[in-house]
Order: C-alpha cells, then sequence, then structure tokens
C-alpha cells in the first residue's frame, strides 16, 4: 500500500530547499503538506508575505503533493494523530535550536503507530530568512503594505504598534527585536508627535499633505504596515478626501475621534472647547469614509472620547455600538487615568455584545499593564503613541546643554550614536 507521507511547512518564499523536502517525501510515498495558517507562523516570526490562500495555491500544484491541509499550530500533533502518517519528512536543521522540541515530540508521536521521520540534509546557500532580509532591502508596495494591518489583527494575540514621526523613527520600528523576540508590528501617524516635532500644538492646524510627505519618507525606509491619526477627521466631506489619499499612499487605518469644535489633545486635562460629537454626525462621518474609500482592506476605526470627557461608560458603550453599526471597522477607547481599570470595564461590556470587531488602546498614563494583560481582556491593537519623540527630545537637550558647560564635545561623545553606527544603520551611506 501506498504510504502516506506528511510534511509541515510555511512556504511563503518557495526555495530549492522546499523542492528537495518535497521531493524526497514524493519518493516515499502520497504526500499531505501540513500548511502552517498565518496565526501558526506569527506565534513565532513575522506575518508571511503572502496569505494561507495564496500559499496553498503555489504548493497544492507542485508535482508530488497529493493534498494540502491547514496546521492550526507551530505543534506537529493535531495532525499527526488525525492523519496517522507512516512517516513525516522534515529538513535536518531542526535537530538544535528552538525547533528540537517540536522535533522530539514528532518522533514520540509518530512512535505510537510505528511512524518514521526522515530528515534530508539542509539544503545549504539559501533560507528563507536570507530572502527575507533581501526583500526588506526591495521595499513593498501600498497595496501590500495596506493589507497587512488586517491580516495582522486576525493572526496575532496582539498588535504592537509604535509611533514613528520621521523615517529615522520608522527604520528603529522596523528594525527593533526584544530580548525576548518580539517586534513591533505596525507604526502610528501621532498628531501629537508630528505637531510637536514641527513646534506647535496638537489642534487639527497641520494639513494633510505635510503627514503625507512625513509618510512617504517614512514608506521609502519600511515594510511595516501604518495607522493615521486624523484628529477628528474634519468635516465628512473633506474626510472622505483624506481617506481616499491615505488609502492610495498605503496607510492600513485611519482612526477619527468623536470631538468637534477646536479639538485639543486628550491627554492634556478638560476644556470647554472641547465637545464631542452628536452620535448621527460621527455616524455620518464614518459612513461618508467607508463610502469613499475603495480597496477592501482600508480600516475606519472610531475612537470614543466618552471617558475622556467624563460623560460616562454607559455613553462609551452606547457610541461605541452605534460607530460599530455605521461601519466602523474597529474602535478605540481612550482614557487617561493612571489606571486601566475603567478601559477593562470598557472592554469587559463592550466584548460581551461584540466580540470580533477589534478594540484599539493608547495606554500612556496607564502605563504598568503590559500588551499581554491587554490581549487577555480582548484588546487587538496597542499603541505606543508617543514615545519615540518623547525618548528624542531629552536626549538632545542633554547633549546641547552639556556641550555648552563644557565648553567642547568630547564629554558627550559617549552619549552619541557613533559614525560607524550609522554608516550600519543606513544602507547606502559608505
Ligand atoms: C496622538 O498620538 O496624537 C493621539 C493619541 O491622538 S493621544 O495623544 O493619547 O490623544
Ligand atoms: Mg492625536
Amino acid at each position: 500500500m501506498t504510504k502516506k507521507v506528511y510534511i509541515g511547512m510555511s512556504a511563503d518564499l518557495v526555495h530549492p530547499g522546499h523542492m528537495n523536502i518535497i521531493k524526497t517525501a514524493s519518493k516515499l510515498g502520497d504526500v499531505i503538506v501540513g500548511l502552517l495558517t498565518d496565526k501558526a507562523i506569527a506565534s513565532y516570526k513575522r506575518l508571511p508575505y503572502m496569505t494561507y490562500e495564496q500559499r496553498k495555491e503555489v504548493i497544492e500544484n507542485i508535482k508530488g503533493v497529493v493534498e494540502v491541509i491547514p496546521q492550526e499550530t507551530l505543534d506537529y500533533r493535531p495532525n499527526l494523530e488525525l492523519l496517522k502518517p507512516d512517516i513525516v519528512v522534515h529538513g535536518d536543521d531542526w535537530k538544535n535550536g528552538v525547533q528540537s522540541k517540536t522535533r522530539q515530540q514528532v518522533i514520540d508521536t509518530l512512535a505510537k503507530w510505528g511512524g518514521e521521520l526522515v530528515e534530508p540534509s539542509y539544503t545549504d546557500g539559501i533560507s528563507s530568512t536570507q530572502i527575507n532580509n533581501s526583500l526588506k532591502e526591495i521595499g513593498t508596495t501600498p497595496d501590500i503594505r495596506r493589507s497587512r494591518l488586517k491580516r495582522l489583527i486576525d493572526a496575532k494575540e496582539i498588535v504592537r504598534v509604535m509611533e514613528s514621526h520621521n523615517a529615522l523613527s520608522g527604520l528603529i520600528v522596523e528594525n527593533i527585536k526584544g530580548d525576548n523576540g518580539l517586534e513591533y508590528d505596525a507604526m502610528w501617524s501621532s498628531s501629537l508627535t508630528d505637531s510637536t516635532s514641527k513646534g506647535k500644538p496638537d489642534i487639527e492646524a497641520v494639513d494633510v499633505s505635510s503627514r503625507i510627505t512625513t509618510i512617504n519618507e517614512i514608506f521609502e525606509v519600511t515594510t511595516k504596515p501604518m495607522i493615521y491619526d486624523a484628529d477628528t477627521g474634519g468635516i465628512a466631506e473633506h474626510f472622505a478626501f483624506t481617506v481616499r489619499t491615505l488609502e492610495r499612499t498605503g496607510v492600513s487605518a485611519v482612526i477619527i475621534e468623536d470631538k468637534t469644535g477646536l479639538k485639543k489633545n486628550s491627554l492634556f486635562g478638560n476644556d470647554v472647547a472641547q465637545k464631542q460629537d452628536n452620535i448621527e454626525n460621527f455616524c455620518l462621518k464614518i459612513q461618508t469614509g467607508k463610502k469613499a474609500q475603495i480597496t477592501d482592506d482600508f480600516m475606519i476605526i472610531a475612537r470614543v472620547e466618552s471617558l475622556i470627557l467624563e460623560a460616562g461608560m454607559d455613553d462609551a458603550i452606547t457610541r461605541a455600538k452605534a460607530y460599530v453599526k455605521a461601519g466602523a471597522d474597529g474602535i478605540m477607547i481612550h482614557s487617561r487615568k493612571t489606571e486601566a481599570d475603567e478601559i477593562l470595564e470598557f472592554c469587559k461590556i463592550f466584548r460581551e455584545y461584540d466580540k470580533y470587531t477589534p478594540i484599539v488602546v493608547v495606554p500612556t498614563s496607564y502605563n504598568q499593564i503590559t500588551a499581554k494583560e491587554l490581549s487577555q481582556a480582548g484588546i487587538n491593537v496597542v499603541i505606543y503613541a508617543n514615545h519615540m519623540l518623547r525618548a528624542a527630545y531629552p536626549g538632545m537637550m542633554n547633549v546641547a546643554k552639556a556641550i555648552l558647560d563644557n565648553d567642547r564635545s568630547m564629554e558627550v561623545e559617549k552619549d552619541l550614536l557613533s559614525i560607524k553606527k550609522i554608516l550600519e544603520l543606513i544602507p547606502g551611506t559608505k
């Protein structure tokens, strides 16, 4: 009888190494590929470039592949128990390192029915990691970048977003990795940090085209998606144009807040000029934006300011429900309390009513809570809204002052980015 052969793979960027594995497997029997889902891949590395459906189409057309089924976790065991294959084929590169535990689980599971693990030697000279790095150098297109936020929200427990107000801070967000392996998933174009970096107040006075110029500069050197802070969005007719401009540029989502009149930043305390829009008006603005967008993947996220303006939890919930009904693709709930209590309460009430609409938060003032804890409360996106700019300013101030204090720059050299690092950071500088 023909043997059943199982291969688990991501197959985002198919290279000769994959072909070698499939060829080896097809000589042994009928090949079933367990194709890792976006969720399974995003649990340990970057979201794949191609969607599950695109990757499936490639793999099922490769000679020797009989069937492609989803592998929902990094762990092979559920699919192995289901299929009871005679053989599993995997490159021998997983003997050491993080995957060695998965390998042992595969061996132990196969042993239950006398199955066997076959490990062809790893193909040298090419790897997905290398291809990924080359792709980063090539960059991305507005369409691909735009569509990534929705996919990230679907695939990740929580999407981590960092503010980026110029290309240099964008590069940091693109490349930085935590010791725990975490990366930022996306960038935030903040009205507060954009205006602050221009030395101006955050009062909706900056024109969209100047913001777009900055975003284009950021996009020239990065590949991650961006969420745009559009303040109130202005009047509905103007908002429709903003939506089109952002979409065309490759921005993934816009957030508009339900305020009216002279907008001021939410973190700076209450003011009589700060009024909340009436629900009908704001719903109409959401609808106008949704009608204006051309692609399916652009998101319009409604920001509820009820807790900021002390209008109460009931008002926040009523508005969130109404905005979702009007077509909002997500709700941002904001608070400037120093504890997360009211945000968590909002999420609990909202999630009882609506399980899926993404919730976005900006924990600037309630900064003790971790992203993991926020995700456990049903939150999908966390934005660190101003931290790159706030980090840059004290650094510049201290150095500017110290040079005066010492009447030379020798003392501050140790605190500065070295010229050598600039060469490493910016390709093509040499
Ligand atoms: C911004 O970053 O400009 C925001 C978020 O709108 S907040 O400053 O918290 O209001
Ligand atoms: Mg803002």
